[in-house]
């Protein structure tokens, strides 16, 4: 069902059996020093010589036109043409930013994607969104470009840092609030099932609304449920809450919000918080002021002109986009996140 995704352990060293990786000019491979140091050689050992690599530093603030450049010039430097390959090995910043730079360098080369985060396997690989950010605008260039093929390795989620492997079911409890009340009540009460299983329903998941909608005209928005008062959390902790945290006291607001406006009930609301609880992931956050948040929430790239539009969830399972919430709900919503 899952066009161009494979999901195996160990497919990581066993890439030269999956692919025919000698149809290639060049194949290059883009990764961050994090990963390189526990995964670099396995990609490698599917390669007689070694393939040239870029390794960048590690985290979000190297997610810029700096880096996309160093891209550009180490395909320039390896005479990378249009039958080339890159491969980017990495978590969501190298992904995205590998794949702006290789669908834009000579108009688009062939890239594939190996991403080794639980968030960058679960969300960020599925979708062909690709791109960096500029001022301070997150994501703000990009394209629309699918990878050739994404191959998720569960095996290399062995090294990440259990607060990394814990932000990433932020997003699983998502694709279940928002699209599959089986799949959640599966999370509430199995939390550390199959993890391979888990990766490919919720690509399942995020690939089926994605092709409903591709280039995010309307249902796509179902998967910013949890992110209009999240992502505002993240940006004003200043990097100290992660994305999948940030989504987690999000989607407890958003589900507030669903409740004051008659969707979910109590019981719900309640549910929802102790699955998240369950993963140990924040339902609540502090040192943010409920202003700050307002504001932030406003400038929100993702609404249109001055009203801002909500995600809200109709009943667990189903979501409904361009809501409108009135403001004193939102406060209210802001208070119950707020410690
Ligand atoms: N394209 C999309 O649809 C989409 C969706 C969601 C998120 N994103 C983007 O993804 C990015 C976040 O992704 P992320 O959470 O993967 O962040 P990330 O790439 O920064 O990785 C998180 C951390 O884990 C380290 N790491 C990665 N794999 C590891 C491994 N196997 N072992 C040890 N350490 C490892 C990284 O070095 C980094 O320190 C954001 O830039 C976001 O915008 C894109
Ligand atoms: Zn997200």
């Amino acid at each position: 069902m899952l066009k161009n995704i494979l999901i195996q352990s160990g497919s990581l060293k066993k890439l030269g059996t999956i692919m025919d990786l000698t149809q290639y000019t060049q194949i290059v491979i883009f990764t961050d020093k994090n990963v390189a140091q526990y995964w670099l050689d396995t990609l490698q050992s599917n390669f007689e010589k070694p393939a040239p690599v870029l390794t960048i530093k590690v985290g979000e603030k190297e997610k810029n036109l700096q880096t996309v450049e160093k891209l550009w010039k180490f395909f320039q430097e390896n005479k990378c043409d249009r039958n080339s390959l890159l491969i980017n090995l990495g978590g969501g910043v190298v992904t995205d930013m590998g794949a702006f730079a290789a669908s834009t360098f000579m108009r688009g080369i062939s890239f594939i994607n190996i991403p080794t985060t639980l968030l960058s396997q679960v969300d960020a690989s599925v979708g062909g969104k690709t791109g960096f950010n500029f001022g301070d605008v997150k994501n703000l260039i990009g394209t629309f470009t699918e990878a050739e093929k994404v191959i998720i390795d569960p095996e290399t989620l062995s090294t990440l840092p259990a607060r990394e492997y814990r932000s990433g079911w932020g997003e699983i409890i998502k694709h279940g609030l928002i699209a599959d009340k089986a799949y959640f009540e599966l999370l509430k009460t199995a939390p550390g099932s199959d993890i391979e299983k888990i990766i490919q329903r919720s690509c399942e998941l995020k690939s089926g609304v994605v092709t409903k909608d591709a280039t995010e005209k309307s249902y796509r928005k179902i998967l910013n449920f949890g992110h209009t008062l999240g992502h505002s959390v993240e940006i004003l902790s200043e990097g100290k809450i992660l994305h999948g945290e940030a989504i987690a006291i999000g989607m407890m607001g958003e589900a507030f919000i669903s409740k004051e406006l008659g969707y979910l009930t109590d019981t719900d609301l309640k549910t929802i918080q102790k699955t998240i609880e369950k993963f140990q992931l924040p339902t609540k956050t502090s040192g943010i002021s409920k202003k700050d948040i307002l504001a932030k929430i406003t400038t929100d790239k993702k609404n249109k002109g001055e009203e801002v539009r909500w995600v809200l969830l109709e009943k667990i399972g189903k979501a409904m986009v361009d809501q409108s919430v009135p403001e004193e709900v939102v406060k209210k919503a802001i208070d119950f996140i707020l410690e």
